[in-house]
């Protein structure tokens, strides 16, 4: 039914039923005819339908559908193909092939895909070519990216707030790609960027002392500040340090926690009666950083400023509960910006994780660790003999060699040429992984060489409190 296939979000459908409920309501006053008042009570009872699919709620005039009453145990749906799915902060999975089902996400998620339309504004508004992961729907699914875009074209600006759990001294390929977002994001609208490390988090979810985690984010910091952020639009904090340094941020924590309960947080998250209380509040203190309050030096004490958080779907669960918090705490809600995974080696059946070294490519490997790498444990979607896949061709959709293409190569006609021979199998398996090899060894090595470039002094800079350059 057209008018319910426009609607991508809860609170879109929901607002489409009260005008609808409206509709019907004008259509009685006014008298229409039988028919016509049938056709709209029939469009309503549908709409109805979709919303309790959608939310898993009864729709009810005058209660707009809150963050957590969709999928509030993020876990895997009900009947369907997808039943496998699982996405969480800790945990991607999946049995199919060609990765996690991003579509029915965004109906279990509700949240609103990125399309054509949103692409094509970001690019009108920004005044630059869409980056290639949007072009190619990397960043796939958002909230409220609209309402971000009208207000910035009534020259209301918004900030950026991203993120690392500081586990290890070395981050993997994929963290990089919000950050390597949030880059471009930065340079295109000019604007402020803060970045959380959660050592405070890694401490309570890993066994690791305080003292490695807060090394970590140091570490970490540095692989941060060498994708190239500008010092005076970037605030980068560790929680162990600022916490206590920032009385405005401890409060935002404080207000947060008040307003969530552990039955929520048990919903959301899956934490039971044997997880330690820290990991129970944990939340609240990465909600803190969506508001602009939580961070004086720059916003100068307002607490209106909007922030727009591009992450990968993963971190979604804390910031459905932040938006369903925020206005009851006088804020707005943040906006979000959500990247598909970069796979593991093996397969998109899972996202590349730093706890297994032979799922990832590490921004520490050498060139030849890479060429080993990916000629050992790239998933292959080609067939097994040359024989054959001259004959039937390879399958680009499961081979991980051109999924990583797919975030790197600039070049989008290259791409494409290279989809089509290797499915038509004019390229072997072999050939692909060397052009893959050939994009990711420079890469990782330019990254390389910029982190050893960051000084002491640098990442001091970019960890400081203090004012950024930013007029509103
Ligand atoms: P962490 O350290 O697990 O991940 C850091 C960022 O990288 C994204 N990410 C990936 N993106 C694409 N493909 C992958 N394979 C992949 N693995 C990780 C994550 O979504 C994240 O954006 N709790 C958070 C730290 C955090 C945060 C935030 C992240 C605090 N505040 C705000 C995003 C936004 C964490 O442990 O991230």
């Amino acid at each position: 039914m057209a008018e319910c296939e426009g609607a991508k979000s809860p609170m879109e459908l929901y607002e489409k039923l009260t005008a609808q409920g409206e509709q019907v309501r004008a259509l009685k006053t006014a008298k229409a005819t039988k028919a016509d008042v049938d056709a709209a009570v029939q469009l309503l009872i549908k709409l109805k339908t979709d919303y309790k699919q959608m939310t898993g709620q009864d729709y009810k005039a005058g209660c707009p559908p809150s963050e957590n009453s969709v999928a509030p145990d993020n876990g895997p749906a009900a009947g369907g193909a997808d039943d496998e799915d699982t996405v969480d902060p800790w945990n991607v999975s999946t049995n199919n092939a060609k990765g996690v089902d991003y579509d029915k996400l965004i109906l279990r998620f509700g949240s609103s895909k990125v399309d054509k339309e949103l692409v094509d504004r970001i690019e009108k508004v920004s005044g630059q070519k869409s980056h290639r992961f949007l072009r190619r729907g990397i960043f796939f699914s958002h909230r409220d990216m609209h309402q971000v875009l009208d207000a910035y074209e009534k020259q209301k600006s918004f900030y950026l707030y991203t993120g690392r759990g500081p586990s290890s001294e070395a981050m993997h390929v994929g963290h990089l790609i919000p950050f390597i977002f949030t880059k471009w994001l930065q340079d295109v609208f000019d604007i402020p960027l803060v970045v959380q490390l959660t050592d405070d988090e890694k401490y309570l979810w890993k066994d690791l002392s305080l003292e490695d985690c807060h090394r970590f984010a140091v570490e970490n910091a540095k692989d941060i500040i060498a994708c190239g952020f500008d010092v005076n639009k970037t605030f980068i904090f560790s929680d162990l340090d600022y916490m206590g340094a920032s009385p405005e941020f401890y409060r935002n924590v404080v207000k947060v926690q008040k307003h969530v309960t552990f039955n929520q947080v048990k919903g959301i998250f899956g934490f039971t009666d044997s997880d330690c209380i820290g990991k129970i509040s944990f939340p609240a203190i990465q909600a803190a950083p969506s508001f602009s309050s939580s961070f004086p030096q720059i916003f100068k004490g307002r607490k209106d400023i909007q922030c727009l958080i591009p992450c990968a779907i993963d971190q979604d669960p804390y910031f459905r509960m932040t938006r369903d918090v925020a206005p009851r705490i006088g804020y707005p809600k943040p906006a979000l910006l959500h990247s598909t995974f970069f796979p593991a080696l093996q397969g998109a059946q899972t996202k590349m994780s730093a706890s297994d070294a032979n799922t990832s490519i590490f921004l520490t490997d050498t060139p030849k660790q890479i060429k080993n790498k990916v000629n050992k444990h790239a998933f292959s979607g080609g067939k097994d003999t040359v024989e054959e896949h001259r004959k039937y061709g390879g399958n680009p959709d499961v081979d991980v060699a051109f999924m990583y293409l797919t975030f790197f190569l600039e070049d989008d006609e290259q791409l494409e040429k290279i989809r089509q021979d290797y499915a038509s199998g004019a390229l072997l398996t072999g050939e692909l992984k060397k052009l893959l090899i050939e994009t990711l060894q420079p890469m990782i090595e330019q990254h390389q060489q910029r982190r050893k470039q960051v000084t002491e002094e640098e990442v001091k800079q970019f960890m400081t409190p203090r004012p950024l350059h930013f007029n509103f």
